[in-house]
């Protein structure tokens, strides 16, 4: 699936960008780069210095300027060349990298790529992470980079019934697959949800709740808003009962495309309903590895494995066949298609 260029991609991690430290990270194809200015204001800079295309990141900071490794021309955050070290000193009019906005919000670093004004209102609500105490409510903010094409982690994500097989006593289990699935739709934001009723609870949720293996109910509800950005509402309650007798956990699940064929996955938890013998750094680190042990280990290797498959396919012998399951899949990709579709409408109209 192609890229949506007028929205706002999660680049890092907030506390990944230091002062003085240049951060390279490549978004949808393009190599960028990231610094702190003294300020604290972040600014975002292609990748590639305007003279022989040298990567930026792999010069250094000097005060809020970055010195290109290669031939010493320096730039501001702007990306307007400030100095030129060569006898002449003169700054050629066309020395200059672009830079692209960014926003700081929900400890993420949010950057637009697009070609419209960037409006800092269309991030989605990640407010379940702004706690930034070191308290267990929150997990580790991860990251890794996953070797598949984005959109084929929205299809694992939205389709939650794969929990069942894939991360079978983790994170899901076999009484749960009877769970139907449903969706709602507001504007282009999406829930889809899943209710298992009295079940026994996979073992994440036992651990974090009765430790006891008696039957819960238990719900996933995944939000999505485009391009990829998910919230997972997941928890378990003694069966019959509200939410709030319960416990679970808000799961982030932002995802960035960096190439056609490789994701920035950003994960992190946000727990509630918190039990007094969970409250403690070691299940607040066992959950971060649960959770990464279940992307890396489990999800990466199948949905690595499905692309090679469609990579050597046929595209004609790929018509998937749907289950009922496929909800949020369909709705998703049918809403990506006419979010991209809008975004190339003006150029076509001009007929480019
Ligand atoms: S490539 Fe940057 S100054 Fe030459
Ligand atoms: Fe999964």
């Amino acid at each position: 699936m192609g890229y949506l260029l007028n929205t706002w991609y999660f680049a890092a991690w907030a506390e990944q960008i230091k002062p003085g430290v240049l951060f390279p990270r490549t978004v949808i194809g393009r190599p960028l780069v990231f610094t702190r200015r003294g300020n604290g204001a972040v600014s975002a800079l292609d990748d590639r210095c305007p003279h022989r295309f040298a990567p930026l990141s792999m010069g250094r900071v000097e005060g809020d300027r970055i010195v290109c490794g290669y031939h010493g021309l320096e730039f501001d955050g702007s990306g307007a060349c400030v100095r030129n070290p060569h006898p002449s000193g003169k700054i050629p009019a066309a020395a200059r990298v672009r830079s692209y906005p960014v926003v700081e919000k929900h400890s993420g670093l949010w950057i637009w790529m697009g070609e419209r004004a960037a409006d800092p209102g269309l991030i989605p609500d990640f407010a379940k992470l702004d706690d930034t105490s070191e308290g267990p409510a929150v997990t580790r903010r991860d990251h890794m980079v996953m070797d598949v094409p984005y959109d084929l982690i929205v299809d694992n994500l939205l389709d939650c019934s794969h929990t069942s097989f894939l991360h079978d006593g983790i994170l899901g289990n076999e009484p749960m697959i009877a769970a139907p699935t449903t969706i709602e739709q507001a504007g282009n934001t999406i829930n889809v949800k899943r209710f298992a009723r009295n079940v026994p609870p996979p073992g994440m949720f036992d651990m974090l709740f009765r430790q006891d293996g008696a039957p819960v109910d238990c719900w996933t509800d995944f939000r999505w808003d485009a391009p990829s950005c998910l919230l997972l509402d997941v928890g378990v309650t003694p069966p019959g009962r509200p939410r709030e007798e319960g416990t679970g956990y808000f799961g982030t699940h932002i995802l960035t495309p960096e190439t056609a064929t490789t994701t920035h996955y950003h994960f992190a938890a946000t727990r509630w309903n918190i039990r007094p013998d969970s409250e403690d750094e070691a299940t607040r680190e066992k959950i971060s590895d649960l959770r990464r042990f279940a992307f890396e280990e489990q999800d990466e290797p199948m949905i690595r494995a499905q692309h090679r498959n469609i990579l050597m396919s046929d595209p004609a012998e790929l018509k998937p066949v749907m289950l009922e399951t496929d909800l949020g899949v369909v709705r998703w990709r049918r809403i990506m298609d006419q979010l991209r579709a809008a975004e190339r409408a003006p150029a076509l109209m001009a007929g480019e």
